[in-house]
């Protein structure tokens, strides 16, 4: 049996040997890019380097990256998906030596010191070639030289990989898939279809192109990278021969724990099932976002908007298997537990996170409250109906239109509508629910599409400036408040900036104004912003603020602003601070428990 730490641990004997170096661990919440709500892959936050910044390790890095996908969130529960994950991932930035990359990853996977799976249970996948770019020939022979049997072509639907946002680098890549040795589903049977025989565990990406607009035709990347991925949770489980996810590891410690609890057993229904693996999926990924340094709270927007998500869709599971939510606290703790050692915030955070869990379902507790007076009205509506119709039938059915009313604003599951209504002798018109639900589903998705146009490739230069901007206001709050004051998150759109740090009052007008004449000064005095790249050591020397801890390696980069900031940073940075043109201050407000927000514009 190979552990998940174990196989992590692997990964970085083996990258380490060949001369890669371990970077962070970055923040699940990405910090400059507007396009995605979540880091989706290992390479999200190395965008900055993947379209040419320097990376202060070099330009051979590896890492373990925290994820979170909320694509199929809908598929959930079934034997495969999660929304949270970790990724092991390693980079070629400058360069991309395909024929270098394949037998690495054939080493790896092959090695008897490493994973040690038999070339005959591999197959892979290359680029078939289209318009965008030519048949991966160079990939295919690769492989063949590696010995490997099964090497399929296939179209860009499979083989070509890009951020969620649709904006960023990409490019073709190449697969590699674990046979489970099952006989072939059909004569076309091959990694594509999901008859269960390959499995994927290894993406490597020929990082060749980039698209600046979502939708828009990819041009060429002018330094290519390469990019490789490896689903940790998913792997382990290959390795080990089990077939979900849930049924190993910390997964399977969890819903042994809600068994212990619960009122209905794991396998006594599909829907049981279903029901157990939602709260362990949906507890870890908010102990995960609650616990990232940066800072969410469940709400009606962005990235809390999905956090409430998934903690109200987890309170409705618990309904369904009869487990009372105030066992939460204690599925939380088994993932601070084993997730802690890694990611200390979440270990540091791990009261904050089980005080929102359980303020969370305090709070939908009372919206179902609201929804059944309001369920009450939907019935008396009906009967009163029923009373003054004189000719016209009226049937004893909460329309769909209602029961999505329900569902939609006082969060009531389609299921509890039914069952109460049939309590009451009432029907429930599913297919108009469902119709209702369709639409709904249809907008937001057009609505979210709308909220990130734009993103961070064809508005790098804009998100810099900000960047920059949020340097100086640091520099002027420590100036101001002293220099205990420090950042506690940051965000960028291409139309604002969001800083979060810690004070211990509202800031008044007075210091508002000073805070931003402060920063507006030192954009009059037109300052080069540079960088250097220094040990730890001398980092910290040099007097630059940031967070030391939790760094690998040995060398960071350093931005000054003349003798105003001086700040560990990735950037990237506006060149010059006349370039910032003027700072407005828009909002201050309370972000969370000692810590102050505020929101910025450059006009
Ligand atoms: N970024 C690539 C992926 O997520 C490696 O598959």
């Amino acid at each position: 049996m190979k552990t998940d730490t174990e196989l992590k641990e692997l990964w970085f004997k083996f990258f380490e040997k060949h001369g890669f170096k371990r970077i962070e661990n970055a923040s699940i919440i990405p910090e400059n890019d507007p396009s995605v709500l979540f880091t989706t892959a290992g390479m999200h936050p190395l965008v900055p380097y993947l379209l040419g910044e320097k990376h202060p390790q070099g330009n051979r890095i590896c890492n373990v990256q925290r994820c979170l996908r909320t694509g199929d969130i809908d598929e959930v529960g079934d034997d495969g998906h999660l929304t949270c994950f970790e990724m092991l991932g390693n980079w070629f930035l400058g360069d991309c030596p395909k024929e270098e990359m394949i037998k690495l990853s054939f080493e790896f996977l092959t090695s008897k010191e490493y994973l040690g799976i038999p070339k005959e249970r591999l197959a892979t996948t290359v680029f078939a070639g289209d318009e965008t770019a030519p048949r991966d020939d160079v990939a295919y022979n690769a492989w063949k030289e590696c010995g490997i049997k099964e090497v399929f072509f296939m179209p860009k639907e499979h083989n070509w990989w890009g951020l969620g946002g649709g904006v960023g680098p990409c490019g073709p890549d190449t697969e590699m898939f674990y046979d489970t040795g099952k006989p072939k589903c059909g004569p076309n049977c091959s990694p594509a279809c999901d008859c269960g025989k390959y499995l994927e565990i290894w993406n490597d990406v020929f990082m060749q192109y980039r698209v600046d607009k979502a939708g828009e035709r990819a041009s060429a990347l002018q330094r290519p990278n390469i990019d490789t991925g490896m689903g940790l949770e998913r792997t382990v489980c290959v390795l080990n021969g089990v077939k979900s996810v849930y049924d190993s590891g910390i997964f399977k410690d969890v819903i042994d724990f809600i068994g212990t609890k619960a009122q209905v057993k794991y396998t006594e229904s599909d829907s049981a099932k279903r029901s157990y693996r939602i709260i362990t999926d949906h507890l870890r990924s908010s102990v995960f976002v609650l616990g990232d340094y940066r800072g969410v709270v469940p709400s009606n927007v962005g990235q809390g908007y999905i956090l409430r998500r998934f903690i109200r869709r987890a309170i409705n599971c618990a309904r369904n298997i009869g487990l009372d939510t105030k066992y939460f606290g204690d599925i939380a703790d088994l993932f601070i537990q084993k997730h802690g050692q890694d990611y200390p915030d979440i270990k540091q955070k791990s009261e904050f996170i089980k005080d929102e869990l359980s303020k969370e379902v305090e709070k939908f507790s009372k919206a179902l409250e609201e929804g059944h007076k309001e369920f009450e009205k939907v019935i008396a509506g009906i009967e009163r109906h029923k009373q003054f119709a004189k000719d016209e039938v009226v049937e004893d059915i909460i329309s769909g239109k209602a029961c999505f009313r329900l569902y939609d604003t006082f969060g009531f599951p389609f299921e509890l509508t039914k069952e109460l209504a049939k309590e009451r002798g009432f029907d429930v018109d599913e297919a108009g629910f469902k119709k209702a639900f369709e639409e709904h589903q249809e907008k937001s998705r057009t609505a979210s599409a709308g909220t990130f146009k734009g993103g961070l490739a064809d508005s790098s230069y804009e998100s810099a400036k900000l960047h920059t901007a949020t340097h100086l206001i640091m520099a002027g709050l420590r100036k101001m408040f002293g220099p205990q004051v420090m950042q506690k998150g940051s965000n960028i759109t291409p139309e604002r900036l969001r800083l979060d740090f810690n004070l211990d009052h509202k800031m008044t007008p007075e210091e508002l104004e000073t805070l931003e004449k402060f920063v507006n000064d030192a954009i009059s005095q037109a300052i080069p912003v540079s960088f250097e790249e220094l040990s730890l050591e001398d980092a910290k020397k040099s007097g630059a603020v940031g967070v030391f801890e939790n760094k690998y390696g040995n060398v960071v980069k350093v931005y000054t602003i003349g003798n105003v900031s001086k700040e560990i940073c990735g950037g990237p940075h506006a060149k010059n601070t006349k370039d910032l043109h003027h700072l407005k201050i828009v909002k201050e407000e309370s972000s969370s428990s000692g810590i102050r927000r505020i929101k910025a514009i450059l006009d």
